[in-house]
């Protein structure tokens, strides 16, 4: 805990206000920190025990400001298991926000369409997970401040937050899918075979974050609400090569649309 209250005590000395949301964004999601009125941006290089982004599009710093008049503290850059860090350390930011006073967490991510029914660019809002591919981020000694030992995972992604999230889309007329985000460690994308096993397995998108944060989010008692945007679909039969270039562009597109979702969202919590 001493490593936490650390970094925790630095922050209030940075901001003082206490952020009601925390909100994570996906490769080539970033662009959405422009709705954000910005108070205070900190470098993660800067906070005490935090890890450094290594990944291009994202840019490494904690926001902290207001959105829809709430309070919220933004990561713009998440750290990913495929980068060398332990899942331990993926989640330490979340942990920490949730020391700030968050009370909901709002994740985005850029992910693979295996549901042979979405397209790029589709919006699919996580109703659940299945995370067994990648790292748990509770392995190791509990800490019992956080949460039990062996948290319930029944409702990982909060039910009222994503009825909220569909009227939000219907009102705005865009479409949103639903679905099951499958966690994988990266950073190969997937072959073909691994993607209609994912698709078998009962996932409709594959991606390379979010089941640590949402993890240890549930484990704290946060709710939690997430959201994809399929990128690139790995079903296909045909030719079908996947870049990280490519991904980043299909996020860029889509973006408006989840800033609308999480914008709104956040308004009504
Ligand atoms: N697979 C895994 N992660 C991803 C993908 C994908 O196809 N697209 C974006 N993130």
């Amino acid at each position: 805990m001493k490593q936490f209250e650390e970094t925790v005590k630095f922050l209030k000395k940075q901001y003082k206000h206490k952020p009601q949301v925390g909100i994570v964004l996906g490769s080539g999601l970033g662009k959405f920190i422009e709705a954000i009125e910005v108070e205070k941006e900190v470098a993660y290089e800067n906070i005490p025990h935090f890890p450094v982004s290594t990944v291009q599009g994202h840019k490494s710093k904690l926001i902290f400001g207001k959105l829809s008049g709430k309070t919220v503290v933004a990561m713009a850059g998440r750290f990913h298991y495929y980068e060398g860090y332990t899942a331990r350390d993926i989640v330490f930011p979340v942990r920490v926000m949730k020391l700030l006073g968050i009370e909901t967490l709002l994740l985005s991510n850029a992910a693979g369409g295996v549901n042979p029914s979405f397209k790029v660019g589709d919006i699919m809002i996580i109703k659940d997970h299945i995370s067994f591919f990648t790292a748990n981020p509770l392995i190791g000694k509990n800490i019992g401040d956080f949460g039990p030992r062996f948290p319930d995972m029944s409702e990982p992604y909060k039910k009222h937050l994503i009825q909220k999230a569909k009227e939000i889309a219907a009102k705005n007329n865009f479409d949103v899918k639903e679905g099951v985000y499958v966690a994988v460690t990266g950073p190969t994308f997937e072959t073909r075979a691994e993607y209609k096993l994912i698709y078998v397995l009962g996932g409709d998108v594959v991606g390379m974050s979010t089941v640590q944060e949402s993890i240890i989010a549930n484990h704290m008692g946060l709710d939690v609400f997430a959201v994809s945007v399929v990128t690139d679909v790995g079903i296909r039969d045909e030719e079908n090569k996947i870049t990280h270039e490519e991904v980043l562009e299909a996020a860029k597109h889509a973006e408006p649309k989840l800033a609308t979702i999480f914008k709104e969202l956040v308004a009504s919590i």
